[in-house]
């Protein structure tokens, strides 16, 4: 496993496979977020060389994100292939949870050897879900979520916390996550991207959402050990089947022990969400010439270079960073 120079060691790579997607959820694409040609991004074979590489320098967990996957042509034969020939990752995979179309799609994608499946669901009010997304799926995440457990993967709920937009609505995940075993997890909105819409009336704090918590639900703390396995702090809910809890990468970060590297659908290598620092890899992947040595070679010194978001933040005073989530991957 390769080390950066702050100790950190990289195990997890975040895959964008597209930087499209049906909905428009405003905390995640810009106003007007310029149009990126289809030749700029990454094609499968592309993104299979990267894999290679991920394998050799010792990457275990493999995110596949967006843009939302699904809507990527020809999505279904790719998973197929990852699953046969990198069966040595943890493969994960972040969702909208709109386009699955049956149960029967899911236990495909745990058969392939998905553990787990990320969903993206802010609220349970379908005209507030119109109001954060830009569409009326509702229905179709909830019955992704059910088909997903029903299919034996395990799910996390990502709602980004939104004040005056599904703060009220804490109790309500919360009798969720009671009846269901999922995770939910409050990531608090971040300002990504030069065209955010982040506005500081929205920003519902982790510290805000734990408070509110523990007055209006009874949650057991869990051991420390499964609090450090990665950025959120979950909570069992006394007497229910799921967790629930906060991921805050702007109040409290979790920069020292980050052990993420993204691939953007552009082809870039991005060691920090936090900073604009990318390494600009689609000509160098597709390039017959060059082997996967020299590529190794050049993210293996961009992982040890890689940079301390919350170092920047403190620099940047709420610019975190100028391109769009929905290129980068969640
Ligand atoms: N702040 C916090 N989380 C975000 N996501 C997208 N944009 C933002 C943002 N600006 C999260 C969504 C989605 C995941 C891919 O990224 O929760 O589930
Ligand atoms: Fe699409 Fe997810 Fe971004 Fe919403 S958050 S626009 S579902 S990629």
């Amino acid at each position: 496993m390769l080390m950066d120079k702050h100790g950190r060691s990289v195990s997890y790579l975040r895959l964008s496979i597209t930087d499209k997607c049906n909905l428009r959820c405003f905390y995640c694409q810009g106003v007007r977020d310029p149009l990126v040609k289809h030749k700029e991004i990454l094609r499968y074979e592309d993104m299979e060389k990267f894999l290679l590489v991920a394998e050799s320098i010792g990457i275990k967990k493999v995110r596949l994100t967006g843009g939302e996957p699904f809507l990527r042509r020809n999505f279904w034969d790719f998973l197929e292939k990852l699953g046969k020939e990198f069966n040595n990752f943890d493969f994960r995979l972040t969702t909208n949870g709109t386009l699955i179309k049956s149960k029967k799609e899911l236990l495909k994608l745990k058969e392939l050897g998905f553990k787990g499946l990320n969903v993206s669901l802010d609220t349970f009010d379908k005209d507030k879900f119109l109001q954060i997304t830009g569409s009326s799926y509702l229905n179709q995440v909830l019955q992704t979520i059910f088909w997903g457990l029903e299919a034996g993967l395990k799910i996390k709920i990502n709602a980004v916390a939104l004040k005056g937009l599904n703060d009220k609505e804490l109790v309500d995940f919360a009798n969720f996550a009671y009846k269901y075993p999922v995770d939910v997890r409050f990531i608090e909105f971040m300002p990504i991207g030069q065209k955010t819409r982040w506005k500081k009336e929205y920003f519902w704090s982790a510290q805000d959402i734990l408070r509110q918590l523990t007055q209006e639900v009874e949650v057991l703390p869990l051991d420390s050990q499964e609090q450090t396995a990665g950025p959120a702090r979950v909570f069992q809910i006394s007497g229910g089947k799921g967790r629930i809890g906060v991921i805050s990468p702007l109040s409290d970060h979790f920069c020292d022990r980050c052990n993420r590297l993204r691939i953007t659908s552009q082809g870039r290598l991005r060691p920090c969400l936090f900073s604009d620092r990318e390494y600009k890899l689609l000509a160098l992947v597709r390039n017959p010439k060059l082997s996967l040595k020299h590529l190794e070679k050049v993210i293996s010194l961009a992982i040890k270079h890689k940079p301390v978001g919350a170092h920047l933040l403190e620099k940047n005073k709420n610019k975190v960073c100028d391109s769009a989530m929905v290129g980068i991957g969640g």
